[in-house]
């Protein structure tokens, strides 16, 4: 296989805390292997666009603090058709980039499979994002800032929640997946947590919201993931509604707030470690692999692998919110 000189960067779909931290640790081990290393600005957009920078040490100087991605990102329409995807691949080749580092989701590396298979090209992926829903990896980059974020505003709506006593339904992010929910819903001392995994039985929610008020419980925190299939925390508080009018229920959703804002030390961490080893897997001529962390070891799982399989919640994690507020 050819030597790798020259690659590049980028970080594609929704942007996560810890992104700037793994694009600093790709470059710099980078330059430290004496590759030049290109930014490509907005993902598959910028790909294709041709919107590329050159980047230095400095250029990632005081960012491994920062979240959102300094280098941008989209969601690409365009990078979904071969014609879009062969114009990226005429850029690459005209800057003379041998090889691809992706940031991103399971999007993401879905874009990168097709694009490695159709013109043979080295990428190696990062799991960046705070759904945490990547099979190959305990960890993404952003989940552990994610939740740590959603906590800290629990904790104030459980303030108001226990002055007023009220029933609080909390939306969390997660698109189809309970991560997010389940870890913060045992953090936060959630009365209940309502994931996509589990059917959610509505009347059953209600009896145990009842039973509550018979325990004197006189206030509630029910973390609700956004993708329920009994809908979001609106919809969910509207079926209680349909029950009675006995309790006095309101309704956050957390929202993006849950994307940004400074990574926690673990997400920097796990961005450093899977940074440099994507820079590792490339040179010991590693393709089309996600570089994971399992058991705290470094792991390549192949792109195939982690779009083929879905990660499962641990289901056990439901009876300990259960157990745990008795
Ligand atoms: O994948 C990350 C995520 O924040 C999901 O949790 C959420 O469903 C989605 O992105 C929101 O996307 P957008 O910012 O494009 O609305």
């Amino acid at each position: 296989m050819a030597k790798i000189k020259k690659i590049a960067v980028l970080t594609s779909g929704g942007d996560a805390p810890g992104m700037n931290a793994a694009i600093r640790a790709v470059v710099r081990k980078a330059l430290s292997e004496n590759l030049k290393v290109y930014g490509i600005l907005r993902g598959y957009e910028g790909l294709i666009k041709g919107d590329f920078i050159p980047m230095n040490s400095k250029s990632v100087g005081n960012i491994i603090q920062l979240g959102g991605t300094i280098l941008k990102t989209a969601r690409s329409e365009k990078f979904r058709t071969v014609e879009g995807r062969q114009q990226a691949y005429n850029n690459l080749i005209e800057k003379e980039i041998d090889a691809l580092v992706v940031i991103g989701g399971d999007g993401t590396f879905k874009g990168a499979r097709i694009f490695a298979e159709e013109h043979n090209f080295p990428i190696v992926g990062l799991p960046g994002t705070i759904d945490n829903d990547l099979f190959g990896t305990d960890m993404t980059i952003g989940f552990d800032t994610a939740i740590n974020t959603a906590v800290e505003a629990i904790d104030k709506i459980r303030d108001t929640a226990a002055s007023h006593e009220r029933i609080f339904f909390i939306e969390v992010m997660g698109r189809d997946a309970g991560f997010i929910a389940l870890r913060v819903g045992i953090a936060s001392g959630a009365e209940a947590v309502i994931v996509p995994e589990v059917p959610t039985d509505l009347e059953q929610l209600h009896n145990r919201l009842v039973e509550y008020m018979q325990r004197k419980k006189t206030s509630s925190i029910i973390i609700v993931a956004e993708g329920d299939d009994a809908g979001g925390a609106f919809e969910i508080k509207k079926a209680m509604e349909k029950y009675g009018d006995e309790f006095d229920m309101k309704v956050t959703v957390l929202g993006h707030i849950q994307r940004g804002g400074s990574p926690t030390a673990y997400d920097r961490y796990l961005a450093s470690r899977l940074g440099v080893a994507a820079i590792d897997a490339l040179l010991d001529d590693q393709r089309s692999v996600m570089v994971g962390m399992i058991n705290r070891q470094i792991v390549y799982v192949p792109f195939n692998q982690t779009i083929k399989h879905h990660k499962s919640i641990d289901q056990t994690l439901l009876d300990i919110v259960d157990i745990l507020n008795t």
